[in-house]
């Protein structure tokens, strides 16, 4: 029956987002799901949260329910402004947009810098919520050629062959979801230089750069190049995603662009959130908090590194991350993680296939494993029952090889 809504071109290349669909599938009672890409909800710091909205309510009400401005609350952009400094950004305030999470500075990002059909560049596997937030906007995605540190910079040369006016090149430098991969300094140094050389700005999207585990990441890619270069940074993996706070930086000439994209998408991002966010981390909270967080993310880390030594068959490959939120496994060959789904349900737990991830040519034997959300303990007996699923598949591979 045809409809009497006739929908745009843009609302077809929509898709609802695969981990979604999964996880409604796999966080049923009872299954131990390591899907899901959500912070340890323990991490979060209920008690400084409540005190701040307390005080932001009894110091200034009403200037904290009334509507706000579009850049965002001027403290919060300054605090922004100095915290990026760590990374090597020598940014102003007024550089600086709050965002509605970043993942809204990345739909403001596709708003203002593509168009249909002119190339976009990204990682070989990049992070499915930009896949999808840049999609609408009818980009070409060129997926660059990319290893266990992340893009290779020998690829930004061949953009300007295969994929020529290509409005920039998404980038994941710190413990990459979904990977876990970070890139060296020298591979930055390599990588800032070729995409300048193709003339190609880069967009650096950072949310777990603050998740290490044993030393910090390299400068980011954005200091080395900060005229070509956005920033897009979180609070949704050091305090909580639940408030909806991330942000831009951005180069002079682009932001009056960006604050445009924003004002029209949702005027501000809420000024309430920002008061009490800024309440929180205005005397080096964070400095206290991010800590703990990566003391149990590691322990974590720990804890699946030795499982998956302990439980999967010969074949499978993995890298150790040094920080963030995940593990990504290359199964052997013949296998398929979207195939082995249902029987990994089945047996009691839960991945992500990778093959989400791919903007072209997806790899089917890749799996996401989150290390963040279930406990040491519960990973052990996760990860055993994983290994049992894939043995027993790996038998059946075998008894159907020629
Ligand atoms: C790489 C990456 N970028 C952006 C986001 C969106 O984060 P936010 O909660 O700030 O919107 C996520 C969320 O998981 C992410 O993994």
């Amino acid at each position: 029956m045809s409809s009497l809504f006739l929908q745009a071109r843009r609302a077809a290349r929509m898709n609802p987002s695969i981990i979604r669909e999964i996880l409604k599938v796999t966080e049923k009672p009872g299954i131990l799901s390591m899907a899901g890409g959500l912070p340890s909800a323990d991490t979060f710091p209920v008690e400084a949260i409540k005190a701040a909205c307390d005080k932001v309510l009894t110091d200034t009400p009403r200037e904290a329910l009334q509507y706000a401005s579009s850049e965002g609350f001027a403290p919060l952009r300054q605090w922004v402004a100095e915290r990026v400094k760590a990374l090597g950004i020598d940014a102003a305030p007024e550089q600086v947009l709050i965002t509605s999470g970043s993942q809204q500075g990345l739909d403001l990002v596709g708003k203002i810098l593509c168009d249909t059909g002119a190339p976009v560049a990204v990682e070989t596997p990049t992070y499915l919520g930009a896949l999808q937030a840049f999609t609408p906007y009818e980009p070409l995605f060129t997926s660059l050629a990319s290893d266990h540190e992340g893009v290779r910079p020998e690829s930004f040369a061949r953009l300007a062959h295969d994929a020529p006016g290509t409005r920039f090149a998404y980038l994941l430098p710190n413990y990459q979801n979904p990977t876990g991969r970070v890139m060296s300094e020298a591979r930055r140094a390599e990588v800032v230089e070729a995409a300048r050389a193709a003339g190609v700005p880069i967009v650096e999207d950072n949310p777990y750069g603050d998740l290490w585990f044993d030393a910090p990441p390299p400068p980011s890619l954005s200091s080395r190049w900060p005229e070509g270069s956005l920033y897009l940074g979180s609070f949704s993996k050091v305090l909580t995603p639940g408030f909806r706070l991330g942000y831009i930086v951005a180069p002079r000439e682009l932001f009056p662009k960006l604050l445009q994209a924003k004002q029209a998408a949702d005027l501000h991002t809420p000024g309430f959130n920002q008061r009490v966010v800024h309440e929180v981390i205005r005397d080096g909270f964070l400095d206290r908090h991010v800590p703990s967080i990566r003391a149990r993310y590691k322990a974590n880390r720990d804890a699946m590194a030795e499982a998956l030594k302990a439980h999967l068959p010969a074949g499978c490959e993995w890298q150790i991350p040094e920080g963030g939120m995940f593990f990504w496994i290359r199964l052997p060959e013949g296998f398929d993680a979207m195939a082995l789904l249902d029987t990994a349900v089945e047996a009691g737990i839960a991945y992500v296939p990778g093959a989400a991830f791919f903007a072209q040519q997806p790899d089917k034997r890749s799996m996401r494993l989150s290390f963040v959300t279930l406990t040491p303990d519960l990973i052990r007996e996760g990860v055993a029952v994983l290994g049992r699923v894939l043995r027993e598949q790996l038998e059946r591979v075998e008894e159907h090889a020629p």
